[in-house]
């Protein structure tokens, strides 16, 4: 399957969450079967080579593709959560938004020091989330050998942000 039947999956609906955002809704490629299996695919022939100890992916739609990616590698998945989810003792980063400023958390020792991690989501857009997460993991010791995502919003600069971190930064579909 090429990458514009790829793309062509992906829905994009007007005003969501609020008025004037443009919103990229990949569940309306997760649901489709081929279409899954052809993304999950192209996550793997980027993240093997790099030969990762463990995906990590960032909640809430980082858990769906980094779960199978790890799972096709056969290699760990560690949850990257919203401030207050993670049952166990947690280690966190609070990082700036537009308006206020938000946490995730990852619970502590599930990324040893010395880790090589790639670093999954479904979206970039400012990069904020992506960056805060590999900073969190970069403070644990781990080396993020990229962040990986399935769509990116040029237009915002996350890649760009988070390239000029020194974070290696790839998406399938831009
Ligand atoms: C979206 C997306 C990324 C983040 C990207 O998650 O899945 O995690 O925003 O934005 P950024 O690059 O500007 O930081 P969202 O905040 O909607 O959370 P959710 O997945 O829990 O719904
Ligand atoms: N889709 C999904 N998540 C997002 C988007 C989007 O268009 N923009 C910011 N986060």
């Amino acid at each position: 399957m090429s990458i514009d039947s790829l793309t062509a999956l992906i829905r994009t609906i007007p005003d969501f969450p609020k008025p004037g955002i443009q919103f990229r809704d990949v569940t309306t490629l997760l649901a489709d079967g081929p279409g899954f299996g052809e993304l999950v695919q192209r996550l793997v022939a980027v993240a093997r080579p790099l030969d990762p100890d463990l995906i990590v992916g960032i909640e809430a739609r980082g858990f769906i593709l980094g779960a199978a990616l790890a799972a096709a590698l056969g290699k760990g998945f560690v949850p990257v959560r919203k401030a207050g989810k993670l049952p166990g003792k947690t280690v966190g980063i609070d990082y700036v938004l537009e308006y206020g400023t938000d946490r995730l958390e990852l619970h502590e020792g599930q990324v040893p020091a010395g880790a090589r991690v790639v670093l999954v989501d479904d979206l970039i857009a400012t990069g904020g989330t992506a960056l805060a997460a590999a900073q969190l993991l970069r403070e644990q010791g781990a080396a993020v050998l990229m962040a990986l995502f399935a769509v990116d919003l040029p237009d915002l600069g996350g890649k760009a942000l988070l390239e000029d971190d020194g974070v290696a930064t790839q998406a399938l579909i831009a």
